[in-house]
């Protein structure tokens, strides 16, 4: 018999409990090894579609495929053994109908193992997720700005401002009648979040939404300061792995071509005994 306990995932349920408790902490993967990295210090890995952006070099999330978030959910499950993994929903993926959402979450669920699916969308999308969660699919939804519909939005802006706030209060009550077990709350004003973490019974996740939030989440690669160019005012840099990574290259590169690397202690002997 072990002598330690088995470690225990956590699961929606238990997300949806820490309501006004300890903040839950959330960052995005999207590999096994970050996947590692996450799980021993957070409640949620999210398997954002940021990947398409962070990873592939896309543009915007618009590109990202089933495909896609299946291969990375799966990379991120196999890294997860406390920190409860969510795969995002890409564009295209659901906004068709409630029977598409279901097909496709089902998916997401049986092929990468991972509890339960995120989605963009309020009020709108209220009936789809309804239906997902009265099947055994857990949503977390996604309010406020939503980067799928960044071409109506008009871009990456704050959303909720002045008469913007009542829908955006709307939409995450629609989300939570609709049986989401909890919402990202995405670049919506300060003393809004505050009022919809205060209007909820379900666990706000901000991003970019202040501290009133009942979690924060952020992309990892951000966090990290993987970009040295890309300095969105919500994030705070923890690191300056993109720096570090350069320098490293850099050195490699000049040790390669000066032919101070590979040294003698990298090499490998022509006889084994001597
Ligand atoms: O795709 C993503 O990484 C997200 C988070 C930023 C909330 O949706």
């Amino acid at each position: 018999m072990s002598a330690t306990a088995p470690v225990r995932p956590v699961l929606p349920p238990d997300i949806a409990a820490r309501k006004g408790g300890v903040p839950l902490v959330v960052l995005t993967a999207y590999t096994t090894p970050m996947a590692r990295l996450v799980d021993a210090h957070c409640d949620i890995a999210l398997v954002g579609d940021s990947v398409g952006m962070v990873l592939h070099g896309m543009p915007s999330t618009l590109g990202v495929t089933l495909e896609m978030m299946i291969l990375h959910g799966r990379a991120v499950v196999r890294g997860c053994q406390k920190a409860m993994p969510v795969i995002d929903m890409p564009f295209g993926s659901y906004e068709e109908s409630p029977q598409q959402a279901y097909r496709n979450a089902a998916r997401l669920i049986a092929e990468t193992g991972a509890p339960a699916v995120k989605l963009e969308g309020g009020q709108h999308m209220a009936e789809t997720i309804a239906f997902l969660t009265a099947r055994g699919v857990p949503v977390m939804a996604h309010v406020g700005l939503t980067p799928q519909a960044v071409n109506t939005l008009g871009g990456y802006k704050v959303v909720g401002r002045d008469d913007e706030a009542e829908k955006v209060m709307a939409d995450a009550r629609a989300c939570e009648s609709a049986g989401a077990f909890s919402i990202v709350l995405e670049k919506v004003p300060v003393g809004l979040a505050g009022r919809i973490t205060a209007a909820l019974r379900i666990p706000t996740i901000g991003i970019g939404a202040g501290a009133d939030c009942d979690g924060q989440v952020l992309v990892i690669d951000d966090m990290l300061g993987m970009f040295t160019a890309f300095r969105p005012k919500f994030v705070k840099r923890y690191a300056d792995l993109g720096a570090a990574a350069d320098q490293a290259i850099a050195a490699y590169a000049e040790e390669v071509r000066t032919r101070a690397f590979p040294g003698p202690e990298h090499g490998f002997a022509d006889q084994v005994k001597s």
